[in-house]
């Protein structure tokens, strides 16, 4: 009896968190920063980490109103919660948290509570608060205000913290978040190669080989900002100061007559040109 509990303790412990993750999935040490920015490429275990994250806190105490928020409704739902590598996969045990879809919710036995968000809807930012927060693949977010929302909403406790984990694109609010790194924000980086042996040899495959070696391959696998191209006729800065968050009428007509066009082409551009006419935009 007495055995059989040691080793069930013992193959807990050898499979908890602490013990498999790797250094830069850890969270950093210090009571300093606010927000702790994981810069990492794809299958880094980014995923992984938030989910973590999100159980060591709510079972130690020390979060107890948590926002979870990816780039839509089902990636929070179907990724961060009900994931391969999501909370529920990963929660122990001993403290696991009952999942209420209807409410978007995640309730742990000793109260804490998780509610997820989509990045498409900052308004449903407004108004709760929370004292941690985490954000999935920040450099998708198609709106940039939830980010703001959320941050004026993180407010309980007396040190409110937001995990953000990305594949570094270089988008503005990746950039501000860069500059404010060892002021509030601490920064961790981790490259695919460094999880190699806990992906499908399939995964592993198909994605080196579309982007080993290219500049893609950089921010994808090795998750550096890229800076603008060199020589590039349009560069980031010029581009953020031209978005409007609707489309003027004429300039939505052409796109979407372009679309129109790029579809019996059987052209490419398309997918672009959806990316840039938003629903209501
Ligand atoms: N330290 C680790 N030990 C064991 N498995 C890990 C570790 N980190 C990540 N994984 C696993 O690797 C896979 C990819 O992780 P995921 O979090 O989905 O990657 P990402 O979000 O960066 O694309 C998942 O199966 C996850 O559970
Ligand atoms: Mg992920």
């Amino acid at each position: 009896m007495a055995n059989s509990f040691a080793a069930l303790l013992v193959d807990a412990l050898e499979n908890s968190w602490p013990a498999v993750a790797r250094p830069n999935q850890l969270p950093p040490s210090g009571t300093w920063w606010q927000i702790w920015l994981l810069l990492a490429g794809r299958g880094f275990g980014k995923t992984r980490t938030l989910a973590e994250w999100v159980c060591g806190q709510a079972a130690s105490g020390q979060a107890s109103r948590i926002a979870l928020v990816a780039a839509t409704a089902a990636d929070a739902r179907d990724v961060l919660v009900e994931g391969e590598s999501g909370i529920l996969a990963v929660a122990p045990p001993w403290c696991r948290p009952v999942y209420e879809p209807s409410k978007r919710r995640l309730t742990w036995p000793n109260g804490a509570i998780a509610t997820t968000f989509s990045a498409e809807e900052p308004e449903r930012l407004r108004g709760p608060q929370h004292d941690a927060a985490v954000c999935d693949e920040l450099g998708a977010w198609s709106r940039p205000e939830t980010w703001d929302m959320l941050q004026f909403g993180l407010r309980l406790g007396r040190n409110p913290r937001c995990l953000v984990a990305t594949t570094p694109r270089p988008t503005r609010l990746i950039r501000e978040l860069l500059a404010r790194e060892g002021r509030d924000v601490v920064v961790t980086r981790g490259s695919t190669y460094e999880n190699r042996a806990n992906l499908a040899p399939g995964f592993f495959d198909q994605v080196i080989r579309k982007y080993e070696g290219t500049r893609l391959g950089r921010q994808e696998l090795l998750a550096e900002v890229l800076e603008d191209t060199p020589g590039a006729l349009w560069n980031r800065d010029a581009l953020d100061q031209c978005r409007r968050e609707h489309a003027p009428a004429l300039l939505r007509g052409t796109l979407l007559l372009l679309k129109t066009l790029a579809f019996f082409k059987n052209d490419r551009t398309d997918i672009h040109l959806s990316n840039a006419i938003r629903p209501g935009g």
